[in-house]
């Protein structure tokens, strides 16, 4: 089957059942999504299909009918998104292992609405789970990406 991801198109040769995070990562190489829970329960493996956020632990590649953005498709170290130099800003990261997925998210919940209140970002965030407790940074990082975005 053929995927296009973070804008570029790949042959693959895969059981339609593989989730595509297996795709992701042990196909293709792309490890910046990461493998948490395998059940929709932690948020690690987000991406975007067709813009939208998805587990991609859960999503079997043979459904998979959209473009595919992965984390390595947001920005590049010379060109960062405006969203990772807010997380940077802001020092969110602790051990870094859930905060593709939640940049992914957060990404999302941005592209969807501009000028997320608290409660729509804790709404929004509520299944990308943190164990070294980034929460609050996450949120004040959204707020400080949502202010560049709208060109504040
Ligand atoms: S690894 Fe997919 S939600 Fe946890
Ligand atoms: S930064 Fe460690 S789990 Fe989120």
């Amino acid at each position: 089957m053929e995927l296009t991801i973070n804008g570029k198109k790949h042959r693959i040769d895969v059981p339609p059942d593989m989730p595509l995070l297996w795709v992701l990562r042990d196909e293709l190489g792309l490890v910046g999504t990461k493998f948490g829970c395998g059940v929709a329960a932690c948020g690690a493996c987000t991406v975007h299909v067709g813009g939208q956020a998805v587990r991609s632990c859960v999503t079997p590649v043979g459904e998979v009918n959209a473009p595919v953005t992965t984390i390595e498709g947001i920005g590049t170290p010379d060109s960062l998104a405006v969203i990772q130099q807010a997380w940077i800003d802001h020092q969110v990261a602790q051990c870094g292992y859930c905060q593709s997925g939640q940049i992914m998210q957060a990404a999302a919940l941005l592209a969807d609405n501009p000028s997320p209140t608290n409660l729509e970002i804790d709404e929004a965030m509520q299944g990308n789970l943190c164990r070294c407790g980034t929460y609050p940074r996450i949120r004040a990082a959204i707020h400080n990406a949502a202010r560049r975005l709208r060109g504040g």
